[in-house]
């Protein structure tokens, strides 16, 4: 059977979550605010533009702007509003640090981990759909869309100026990243917690030799690229059954950990999935991982397609929507963007043609 994340009340456990890290600069108590309503399957609105996410190094300064102000407002909810940023922040969390149950799928003693497995890109294109929404509702722009960091492009390497600009009065800055890589220090992705202090053209074209292993050479099937079977009664993986998909593995999680600040207990924020989503860069770093999956599909030919699999398309999650109303989402769902209304705007992907 599918898995089936439980209504928003009963099945999250603030409590007695597993604290690997009690001394985390972030709270693990990750429910979100108590529903008043049983949620509803989620319908998509009639009405409404598409969406435009933009490479946010080419974005102009009226769209940071914009982008900055409505993640002023969303900072600036209240803590019982799940549509906070804490809220948001709290909803990644939950999903990944053991406070939610498999009880839905009739499992109340496993975990539900939406990492580590296929429900990786169904999940983040949803909780990124939502938070989209909800920035666009804050600033009052049904068109607004999420950028994203374009770390697989060369002009795209660098943690985004706007992201460091201006300290705490700055909505995208946060203090919990790794010093050591700000810019114009080039992103490693495969950074594996170990400086490689290669010339920058060195690590662009190790990145491009990368990005195209994982992309291409190892994702010719929905396996490689999303990741192994994960269905009502697994263990949150690792298990020896399981395997983790090309990007979620990669680049992916090199990025989180180059972010991630090591001076804190636990490599937060980035470094730490139960923090992550507690610096804004997370929500541009996962709209490239949701770009590449765009990518990877439109690239065409046999096998590069979604899992053909009833426990993949039913697989559903719950959160709030822009309207502060609980709907359950499934993976069936958001494999269209037309559905889903968004766009990437196109950006160069030279990695393409470049073996390693
Ligand atoms: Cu849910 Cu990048 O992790």
């Amino acid at each position: 059977n599918p898995i089936k994340a439980p209504s928003l009340v009963p099945g999250c456990k603030n409590s007695d979550w597993n604290l690997d890290f009690e001394s985390g600069i972030r709270t693990g108590a990750c429910c979100p605010p108590f529903a008043k309503e049983l949620e509803i399957d989620y319908k998509f609105p009639t009405t409404g533009e598409t969406r435009i996410r933009q490479p946010i190094h080419r974005a102009s300064p009226e769209y940071i702007e914009k982008f900055k102000v409505a993640m002023q407002k969303m900072k600036a909810l209240p803590d019982d509003d799940p549509c906070s940023f804490k809220n948001q922040a709290k909803v990644h969390c939950a999903y990944c640090n053991g406070n939610y149950t498999q009880m839905a799928s009739g499992y109340p003693e496993k975990i539900l981990q939406v990492h580590y497995s296929w429900l990786f890109f169904p999940f983040h294109r949803w909780f990124l759909y939502f938070f989209e929404r909800i920035l666009g509702d804050l600033i009052e722009d049904k068109t607004f869309g999420l950028p994203y960091w374009n770390w697989d492009n060369p002009a795209g390497m660098e943690i985004p100026a706007v992201f460091e600009e201006g300290g705490k009065s700055n909505p995208l800055y946060n203090s919990y990243r790794n010093v050591n890589h700000l810019r114009p220090a080039i992103v490693d992705l495969d950074y594996q917690m170990e400086e490689r202090n290669m010339s920058p053209l060195d690590q662009i074209r190790i990145n491009m030799c990368n990005m195209n292993r994982r992309m291409m050479r190892n994702a010719s099937d929905a396996k490689s690229f999303f990741g192994g079977e994960y269905v009502a009664g697994n263990n949150p993986t690792p298990r020896e059954d399981s395997s983790i998909g090309s990007i979620e593995a990669g680049c992916h999680t090199a990025v989180h950990r180059w972010v991630g600040d090591p001076r804190t207990p636990n490599h937060e924020d980035l470094g730490n999935f139960y923090s992550a989503a507690y610096d804004p860069l997370f929500y541009i770093h996962h709209s490239n991982v949701d770009r590449m999956w765009t990518l990877w599909k439109g690239f065409g030919g046999e096998g590069r397609i979604e899992p053909n699999d009833k426990n993949w398309e039913e697989a559903s999650y719950v959160f709030y929507d822009e309207n502060r109303k609980p709907v359950r989402v499934y993976n069936k769902h958001c494999v269209n963007l037309e559905d889903l209304k968004y766009e990437y705007e196109d950006s160069e992907t030279p990695w393409k043609s470049n073996p390693p």
